[in-house]
């Protein structure tokens, strides 16, 4: 068990953009049905920004909820961490843009890429810096505008994802949720089947790359599915073990919104009902590292758990990457 100061969430807020895109939308232009969609995914709708928004916008709005959620002002930050594959440029980061348009004077800031589990990565150094005293109030973003890296030619892919950002600030102390544990892991021999390929350093953004589509997300649909259900039931196995739990003490399991047929086979491999699960693909589809912060501040504005109930988020995302983290509400 980490030792030293204890850090928890004590401020929670997400931020979905208005436009909404139905399975029946993409049916319009795409050889496929909402029948076929939800059966195969468990997504009914998910939102898109705008032309000309970008992650740092629907981060801002989240972010000021969430400090407001705490009762925190802006300046009091020390440090901004943002998970995301879809930053506003390669750089600087996306979270120098947060910091200057919500006056976070005081902060440093940076991004950090896991993919879908980045969010779970994030809140896991917020964790370790509150943890050690180095910094007593740290901003963990989640944001995506997904839409912007999806091919919407592709049936297999753009069905899956949507846009959003959710945000909590995590302090010293016990006033809020308490961050018990985290747990990471990663296989990089696997990064070829969930990535985007072009507009790095190996191979720069060209006309050849455009035209290729290369600039779009790319997987190999049915092996991801495989090595999430795998790695999600590891770590969560595995967070149970270290923290002397059995799961079948969580009360609720908030795991990444990827694709409702993950979720429920990761449940019944763990031996738990639905029911602990919480689930809003429906809506929103995959919005990548934002999913969990906006599941969290659903749950929180719904009033969903109590004070004293012993949650687990999970993740798993391309890399691959995957990450637990269990939260003492
Ligand atoms: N509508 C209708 N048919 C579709 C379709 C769509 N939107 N997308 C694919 N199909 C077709 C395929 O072309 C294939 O046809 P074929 O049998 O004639 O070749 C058939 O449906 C089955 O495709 P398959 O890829 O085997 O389906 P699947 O059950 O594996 O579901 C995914 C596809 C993408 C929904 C599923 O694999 C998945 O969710 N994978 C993980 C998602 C992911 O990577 N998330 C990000 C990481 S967190």
């Amino acid at each position: 068990m980490e030792k030293g100061y204890k850090a928890s969430i004590t401020g929670v807020g997400s931020f979905l953009p208005e436009k909404v895109l139905t399975n029946d939308d993409l049916s319009k232009t795409l050889d496929t049905t909402d029948e076929w969609i939800t059966k195969r995914t468990g997504i009914k709708e998910r939102r898109i920004v705008e032309n000309g928004v970008a992650a740092s916008d629907l981060a801002v709005e989240a972010s000021l909820r969430a400090l407001d959620d705490a009762n925190v002002l802006p300046t009091e930050v020390d440090l901004i961490i943002t998970s995301t594959i879809t930053p506003d440029c390669l750089f600087p980061s996306t979270s120098c843009y947060i910091q200057e348009k919500i006056g976070a004077r005081n902060a440093g800031s940076f991004d950090l890429l896991a993919a879908c589990a980045g969010f779970v990565y994030a809140l896991s150094v917020a964790k370790s810096f509150v943890a050690s005293g180095a910094m007593k109030t740290v901003l963990v973003v989640g944001a995506e505008c997904m839409s912007k890296i999806t091919d919407y030619t592709d049936r297999s892919t753009c069905i899956l994802f949507g846009d959003g950002a959710g945000a909590v600030v995590v302090q010293q102390g016990n006033g809020g949720r308490e961050i018990v544990s985290t747990h990471l892991g990663s296989d990089g021999s696997q990064a070829e089947i969930l990535r985007l390929p072009a507009g790095g350093s190996k191979l720069p953004a060209s006309h050849e790359t455009v035209e290729s589509g290369l600039h779009y997300i790319k997987l190999r649909g049915k092996e991801v599915f495989r090595q999430a259900i795998i790695n999600l039931v590891d770590v969560v196995t595995k967070a149970a073990a270290d923290n002397n739990m059995q799961v079948e003490e969580f009360d609720m399991v908030i795991p990444h919104q990827s694709n409702i047929r993950i979720i429920e086979a990761a449940m019944e491999r763990l031996g738990l009902p639905m029911e602990k699960a919480y689930v809003n693909i429906d809506r929103y589809g995959n919005t990548s590292s934002a999913s969990i912060p906006i599941a969290i501040d659903e749950i929180e504005k719904g009033q969903l758990l109590n004070s004293g109930d012993t949650v687990i988020l999970v993740a798993f995302g391309g890399g691959l990457t995957w990450g637990s983290s269990v939260i003492e509400w």
